[in-house]
């Protein structure tokens, strides 16, 4: 493999892998890289994502959103993008511990995923696709920043895909407008944030995968119900109010989202 310049892109390792890509570690010269590799065939569809995400990339610069060193379409249907290799885990891999986060790390990273979400809708970009695998828990030095990966599945708000497109996103993080099929903007990334946020303080997910529906029928669970005594109820309270079946109800933005959570841990602290 090599890059635009014709640098060698030498192989490391495989991180991860789904039907549609593969992330994969390399080493160019001293730096360590991430390059996602699209197979995208002769899928139009698949060749429209990719070129939406690359559009995208090329318009973020933002601490808590991946960013892309360069991209490129080679033979064979193959889409690449080259990034910064973050070090740390995505928040799915740190949840499979089956410790929850605390408060105080819960409403700091997520802070730093709304900061990302914000920067992405004031461009315009709706995520679609916010759920743990996509949150990453990026070390850096002694500390650690939040980092949204894979805008694979955005949406340029100028460009909408409308009704009817193939429902995009992950089953168990899809606001109810995206399993209708219906518009989806700024508020289905704050419904999915929410699920995550619930996730990362209950410890297991909020809805599961395989009975999305179940949103409709009894929305989405009290995470203060679930952990009484743990102080969570304001958090909770802000949870409730993200994930709310109606769009018009839920917080209108990331940034109104990211101002009620800071409130929140303020009287999570003062009631410990
Ligand atoms: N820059 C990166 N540094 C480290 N790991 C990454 C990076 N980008 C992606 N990953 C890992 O690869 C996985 C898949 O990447 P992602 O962009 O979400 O692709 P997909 O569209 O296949 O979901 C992520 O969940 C994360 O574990
Ligand atoms: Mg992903």
């Amino acid at each position: 493999m090599i890059d635009r310049e014709g640098r060698r892109l030498g192989f490391v390792r495989v991180l991860a892998h789904s039907s549609r890509s593969q992330v994969l570690e390399v080493r160019r010269g001293d730096e360590r890289l991430a390059l996602k590799v699209v197979f995208a065939g002769e899928d139009e569809g698949l060749w429209r994502e990719f070129r939406r995400e690359t559009a995208a990339l090329s318009v973020v610069d933002h601490p808590n959103v991946v960013r892309a060193i360069e991209h490129g379409e080679a033979g064979g249907g193959i889409g690449w993008v080259l990034m910064p290799l973050y070090d740390g885990v995505t928040l799915h891999t740190r949840l499979r511990t089956g410790r929850p986060l605390s408060p105080r790390r819960a409403c700091r990273l997520f802070g730093e995923y709304l900061a990302g979400l914000a920067e992405l809708h004031d461009l315009g970009l709706y995520h679609r696709d916010i759920s743990p695998k996509n949150l990453f828990i990026a070390r850096v030095g002694k500390t650690t920043r939040g980092v949204v990966l894979d805008l694979g599945r955005v949406e340029l708000a100028a460009y909408p895909t409308g009704t009817g497109e193939h429902v995009t996103g992950t089953p168990g993080y899809l606001a109810p407008e995206q399993i209708l099929g219906g518009l989806t903007d700024a508020r289905t990334d704050i419904f999915s944030m929410g699920l995550c946020l619930f996730e990362a303080l209950a410890g297991a997910p909020a809805v599961p995968s395989f009975d999305t529906m179940v949103v409709f029928d009894q929305g989405v669970p009290s995470l203060a119900n679930l952990r009484p005594g743990a102080g969570l109820e304001a958090i909770s309270r802000v949870i409730e109010r993200a994930t709310r079946i109606t769009p018009g109800d839920r917080f209108a933005s990331a940034a109104d989202f990211a101002g009620a959570l800071r409130e929140a841990q303020v009287a999570c602290e003062e009631a410990a």
